[in-house]
């Protein structure tokens, strides 16, 4: 008798505690997504709001219609703990006051630099919002990562974000339709389906520009990540970040990541492109597949097990090592985004392809429909 209210006491105990430790963890995971409240305003007379996506393996991702911006990924790591791997803030007013930093955002309509943001297209010249040294970058001064998008959530997987670029915007002709979807897949993919057209001849060169750390957001330096990158070429830069025009190879340079490389291991060396990137701030040129996606690159974190796999139908890929992050913001659960802590890894056409004719055409014709799409995939080693 005796034995058996035994019994049936530690089979209490341990469902009360099982029920117990799934609800922290289940609270836990919840809490890592910041409260919607904090997401929801008035910017530029349009409502604000976070958009909260999952899939059925139980990835997460946040997003608000604030610069079409990621704020929230949460992926499993090796123990199938959920992990944030991108860099974000806790509220909306916080994004809108570093804006100039991109944190999770769409970039248009010209993603990367534009020499002296001046170009000629069908004969006529075109000058840009200058925002960068004597350049123009991602964009202009008010580029899509500080405008208010339109959202709307569709089934419990996907994000649409629509904006419309109007004539003369930040200097670029035509008004531009712009349509960015985001999707979790089951296959613990973000699926980044981008479409734009146009009333005028323009150029057009979309990406996303979430920093992440896949040891998680907020746990110091990436330079044990562990990185391959799928490019025999790069375009190197001068001293604006503008590419030289020359495609050259990475063979024997600290940009060879034909084979898994730290960031950190080369990241320091006396380069003159590492110079002038203050580390890495350059553009491969894949090696385009044959056919389907090209599989651009690999990043593992090295605490986390965290693997995540690039694949785009995109001509490059700009590896961006948080080289100007200076600490002087505070992100989600109090870190500040100190130096090197995280990467960016923007699929995209080549820097000021539209003054380099040797690179492949960013241009866009009315009647044409500007379609691309790259994936963040994720699984552990
Ligand atoms: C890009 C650029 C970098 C830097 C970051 C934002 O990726 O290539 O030089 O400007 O954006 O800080």
């Amino acid at each position: 008798m005796n034995l058996r209210i035994n019994s049936f006491f530690i089979a209490s105990c341990i469902l009360l505690f099982t029920a117990c430790n799934n609800d922290k963890k289940k609270q836990e995971e919840v809490s890592l997504i910041p409260e919607a409240k904090a997401y929801q305003t008035q910017i530029d007379g349009k409502q604000t709001d976070l958009y909260v996506i999952s899939n059925k393996s139980g990835m997460q991702a946040a997003f608000t219609n604030y610069g079409g911006r990621i704020t929230s990924l949460l992926v499993p790591d090796q123990k199938g703990k959920l992990t944030d791997v991108v860099i974000g803030f806790d509220s909306v007013s916080q994004f809108v006051k570093s804006s100039e930093a991109y944190f999770g955002a769409t970039i248009g309509r010209y993603g990367n630099r534009i020499a002296k943001g001046k170009f000629k297209l069908e004969g006529k010249d075109y000058q840009l919002t200058i925002n960068n040294g004597v350049n123009t970058l991602h964009g202009g001064t008010v580029g899509y990562q500080a405008v208010m998008w339109d959202g709307k959530k569709v089934g419990d997987s996907a994000v649409v974000f629509t904006y419309l670029s109007k004539d003369g915007e930040q200097g670029f002709p035509g008004n531009l339709n712009v349509k960015v979807t985001y999707t979790l897949t089951a296959k613990n993919e973000l699926k980044m389906d981008y479409e734009a057209t146009t009333d005028k001849a323009t150029v057009v060169n979309l990406t996303n520009h979430a920093y992440f750390n896949l040891n998680g957001s907020g746990t110091g330096t990436i330079n044990n990540h562990l990185v391959q990158i799928n490019a025999d070429k790069y375009t190197p830069v001068d001293s604006t970040l503008i590419p030289t025009g020359i495609n050259e190879s990475v063979k024997g340079t600290p940009f060879d990541f034909t084979t898994p490389q730290t960031i950190g291991s080369r990241v320091d060396e006396k380069n003159v492109q590492l110079i002038n990137g203050k580390g890495y701030d350059h553009n491969f040129v894949l090696n385009a597949a044959t056919s389907g996606l090209t599989k651009a690159a690999t990043v593992t974190g090295d605490k986390s097990g965290i693997v995540m796999t690039i694949y785009t139908q995109e001509p490059g890929l700009q590896f961006y090592g948080g080289n100007f992050m200076k600490g002087k913001n505070k992100m989600k659960r109090g870190s500040a985004d100190e130096f090197r802590t995280a990467f960016c890894m923007e699929t995209q056409h080549f820097p000021d392809s539209p003054n380099q004719p040797s690179f492949p055409s960013t241009e866009l014709k009315p009647g044409q429909v500007y379609k691309t799409q790259s994936v963040y995939q994720f699984s552990v080693k």
